[in-house]
């Protein structure tokens, strides 16, 4: 695959294999050599899926060089588990408030075999929600409106432990001298702060419990029935689409391994470069809601067409 500097965002990445047009072709099941219609393709989305929604992502030209928190870490010190809850707290507001791009919006009006997503911030499960689709969406690394119990397992809302963490921490925000809604969001929700030690964490109030938002850290692993379900899709989907991914997080370049192994058709766009590059058959580095608009617009015109036939 031929590679290209990029100037304006200083970094190499792989030139576009075919144009959008030609590539929304295979997607349609315009091209008969391969054969699929919409309905036949996985979809596996990253962090550059919402960044039109002003959620940043990890890899991007802008993204901001950061530690993510690890399993370990948070498992380590109370400390961690303050310094966590109190940047989590602090950029709760802003993430919540994060809606549907037009990439979201288009992906959720095609009736697709499934969409696999690595994002942690519900924007599939939103857009599904006001498009009415009904194809099936997997948050493969959790999401972050819900906590979970780390000693039984009690669910909660975001919302409500954001609300106790308020009434044990009255005066926090004050303290560091912060507005909780102007602060600027970093990817995971959380952002920058340095005196967290004061924070104080809620526990389960069901058992005393470690609460952790419902979401895969690094260094932990995906829950096996999730995962089940991710591989369910993806075998019985005819080919795999990624889109705004690096691809740097191995749960997710998986499906695209297996289906390239499998010689299913592997169609891969995101601005920048990913580790399933030489493994795509299809490559474009459109701006994700660009590229998805057109294919829902050409989806669903097809269907137009196929019930007039
Ligand atoms: N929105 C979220 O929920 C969110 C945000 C950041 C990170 N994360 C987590 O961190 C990990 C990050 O890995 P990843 O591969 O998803 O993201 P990543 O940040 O590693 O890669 C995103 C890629 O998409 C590209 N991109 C950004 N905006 C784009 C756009 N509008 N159009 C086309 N390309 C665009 C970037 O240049 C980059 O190459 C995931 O596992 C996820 O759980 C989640
Ligand atoms: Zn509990």
């Amino acid at each position: 695959m031929a590679v290209i500097f990029d100037p304006l965002r200083e970094r190499t990445r792989p030139a576009a294999s075919h144009s959008d047009e030609e590539i929304i072709d295979v997607l349609t099941g315009v091209d008969e050599t391969v054969g699929v219609d919409t309905s036949g393709w996985a979809v596996l989305t990253g962090a550059g899926m919402s960044t039109d929604s002003g959620v940043p992502d990890y890899r991007g030209p802008n993204a901001v060089p950061r530690q993510p928190m690890t399993i370990q870490t948070f498992l380590s010190h109370p400390d961690q588990r303050a310094r966590y809850w109190a940047r989590s707290w602090v950029g709760w507001p802003r993430m919540r408030s994060a809606r549907p791009n037009a990439g979201h919006l288009g992906l959720a009006a095609l009736p697709v075999a499934g969409v696999v997503t690595q994002n942690v911030d519900g924007l599939h499960q939103a857009s599904a929600r006001q498009m009415g689709s009904d194809s099936p969406v997997i948050d493969l690394h959790g999401s972050l409106d819900r906590v979970i119990c780390l000693d039984q397992g009690h669910m909660f809302d975001r919302d409500w432990v954001q609300t106790r963490l308020s009434e044990l921490n009255p005066d926090f925000a004050k303290l560091v001298g912060i507005d909780p809604i102007d602060v600027e969001t970093a990817p995971d929700g959380d952002v920058d702060l340095e005196e967290t030690a004061d924070f104080i964490v809620a526990d389960c109030p069901r058992c005393g419990g470690l609460l952790k938002p419902d979401v895969v850290y690094f260094g932990d692993s995906v829950p096996s029935a999730r995962l089940q379900e991710a591989n369910r899709i993806c075998d019985e989907a005819s080919g795999i689409v990624v889109l705004g991914s690096s691809l740097a997080v191995l749960s997710g370049l998986r499906f695209v391994r297996t289906a390239a192994k499998e010689s299913k058709p592997v169609v891969i766009v995101t601005d920048g470069p990913t580790r399933g590059d030489e493994l795509a058959d299809y490559r474009s580095i459109s701006r994700v809601a660009d590229f998805v608009q057109d294919w829902a617009l050409r989806g669903i015109q097809g269907d137009d067409d196929k019930l007039q036939a």
